[in-house]
């Protein structure tokens, strides 16, 4: 069946698979096969491998840099249902939330209905044009799986509108708050662009600083590759 979601025509069969498979299917690959973690795509098999381990279907999660959607799409595959599950998708920029919509109802046009697709768009996913320093103030304490960070510009535009330390740390100081306990905040720091090391080092800094009783902090890098993206994660214990 060909249809449009918005302005993204999709191609879907309905009476393919069902949910019920679609989350078997996902859920029995938890970990990725070892080639995943150590190609040019490594940083990021590993991010969403730490990923999978906390989240469950009808999560509420939040990309805090949404860029082209495919961090977006990940997390939306594992966490909606048709009826349960609420993604928040951000970033400052428009073309970035528009891209992540079609890169979102893409990714979901073989796993559900037309029908489908277009109430889990219009009730459970929320794409907000601010600056992650903040996040929407409806979204209570504790109420978050994951909060995912994805840290540098949107790939293939203007690269001077990029994360900054200053709003990368008041972001990730609040999303301490609003993520629940067992939840992760997943951060992916890039060291090769201009400002990146600084960046890098900052968030390091902070994920230091969280209380180990509270929080177990890691970060994960190849110690053979000295400017290849860092992945810190933050799982919060209590
Ligand atoms: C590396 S891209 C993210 C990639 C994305 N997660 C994906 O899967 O395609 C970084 C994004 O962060 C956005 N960004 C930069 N500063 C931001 C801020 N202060 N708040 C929210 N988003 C921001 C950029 O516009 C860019 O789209």
């Amino acid at each position: 069946m060909r249809r449009s979601v918005g302005r993204v025509l999709v191609t879907s069969n309905p009476k393919q698979g069902g949910y019920a498979n679609v989350q078997a299917a996902m859920m029995s690959t938890l970990v990725p096969p070892l080639p995943q973690l150590i190609g040019v795509k490594g940083h990021l098999n590993l991010a969403h491998m730490f990923l999978r381990q906390v989240l469950r279907p009808g999560d509420t999660v939040i990309d805090a840099t949404a860029g082209k959607g495919h961090d977006s799409s990940f997390l939306a595959r594992i966490i909606l249902t048709p009826d349960s599950g609420s993604l928040v998708s951000m970033d400052v920029q428009e073309q970035a939330l528009a891209k992540t919509r079609e890169t979102l109802v893409l990714s979901m046009a073989p796993l559900y209905s037309v029908k489908q697709i277009e109430s889990m768009m219009r009730d459970r996913v929320r794409l907000v044009l601010q600056n992650h320093r903040s996040f929407p103030t409806d979204i209570p304490d504790e109420s978050v799986a994951a909060i995912v960070y994805n840290l540098g510009y949107l790939p293939g535009s203007d690269k001077s509108i990029t994360t900054c330390p200053a709003d990368t740390i008041a972001s990730i100081e609040a999303a301490t708050r609003l993520v629940k306990t067992h939840g992760l905040i997943s951060i992916l720091a890039y060291r090769g662009h201009e400002g990146g090391v600084e960046e890098t080092a900052a968030v390091e800094k902070f994920a230091t600083s969280l209380k180990p009783f509270d929080w177990s902090v890691y970060s994960h890098y190849p110690l053979n590759r000295p400017t290849s993206p860092v992945v810190f994660t933050l799982f919060k214990n209590a």
